[in-house]
């Protein structure tokens, strides 16, 4: 089993994510940490609680992390995701509680404890906590297995600005500072998840497997896709966080090459942009692996009969 940490800020393609996590035996899911980003902290965080006890998973620690990104305000998403974060369905209030730990002590604990070289940490958010937890202690940087996050964009642009992905653009000097910390990265920028598409038909096929997850799952499509269909013109809106996870479990369902990957921090126009010199005109040494196509309808195949071993 692969052990993994998601730092996560639900979100409901986040909360997707974890499902499909919380229902694949191939992961161990270590512990769940929370992130300021798509809506504040206080709300990602009851929202992870929310999600880990709908998937029945009331074993897995969940702990709260950064309430701001490292040197820039706090910018949210509430115009895609509503004003919970997870707007679409009611879940009910958790009586699952949070772990006393810091996400960032949680992390670093987490990683000296367990065999150097075994713990993957997959971000579905703004990397504030991961930047921090590599400058708290700076010795876990050669035990982490891999980042697999999303995040960035570059043939597809920006979704919140011309040139830049919301996670990047949250929290720049976060994910400069991860991509310069020398652990292999794994990329999904908007270029991959912006082919995996919540249509009519595999909504449906998820609504039909008649469990709670199901619905739920299917509910926060619905809504979640409204704001990105209207925009892009398509059927359908990307399902982004849930990559990372079904990359871990079916590599072979996505394509992707090994590239030099920086983030601006500096400039105003293109803040948080992901620079991926995709044709290697800078001869810079590659530091992630670029996701850049994915099958979809394996993702979905994988996703619903996920989503069917839950509740
Ligand atoms: C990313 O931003 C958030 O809105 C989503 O949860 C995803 O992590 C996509 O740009
Ligand atoms: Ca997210």
């Amino acid at each position: 089993r692969q052990p993994i940490i998601i730092d996560t800020d639900p979100g409901q393609d986040d909360a997707i994510a974890l499902l499909l996590a919380a229902a694949s035996p191939e992961l161990e899911l270590l512990g769940v940490t929370t992130v300021a980003g798509n809506v504040p902290l206080a709300l990602t965080t009851l929202n992870a609680r929310k999600v880990l006890e709908l998937a029945g998973r009331r074993d897995v620690p969940i702990c709260a992390g950064a309430d701001r990104p490292l040197d820039v305000p706090l910018v949210t998403a509430e115009h895609v995701h509503g004003d919970t974060g997870l707007n679409g369905v009611d879940l009910p209030e958790p009586t699952l509680a949070l772990d006393g730990r810091h996400a960032v002590d949680f992390i670093v604990q987490t990683l000296r404890e367990r065999e150097a070289g075994s713990v993957t940490l997959c971000p579905l958010g703004p990397l504030t906590n991961i930047a921090l937890a590599l400058r708290q202690a700076p010795d876990i940087a050669p035990r982490i297995r891999r980042i697999v996050l999303m995040g960035g964009g570059f043939f597809e642009g920006g979704n919140v600005t011309p040139a830049a992905e919301f996670n990047f653009y949250v929290d720049p000097q976060a994910a400069h500072e991860v991509f310069t910390s020398g652990v292999p990265i794994t990329m999904a920028p908007l270029d991959v998840t912006h082919e995996v598409l919540t249509t009519a038909a595999r909504i449906a096929a998820i609504r039909a497997l008649g469990n709670r997850a199901g619905s739920v799952a299917a509910a926060w499509m619905e809504f979640f896709e409204r704001y990105d269909e209207e925009k892009y013109g398509q059927d359908g809106g990307p399902l982004h966080d849930p990559c990372v996870i079904a990359f871990l479990l079916r590599p072979a369902l996505f394509q992707s090459r090994d590239c030099n990957v920086r983030i601006e921090t500096r400039s105003e126009l293109t803040r948080g942009m992901s620079v991926i010199d995709w044709w290697g005109v800078t001869g810079l040494a590659a530091n992630a692996q670029v996701l850049r196509h994915a099958d979809a309808d394996g993702f979905f195949a994988l996703l619903t009969e996920r989503l069917a071993r839950l509740g």
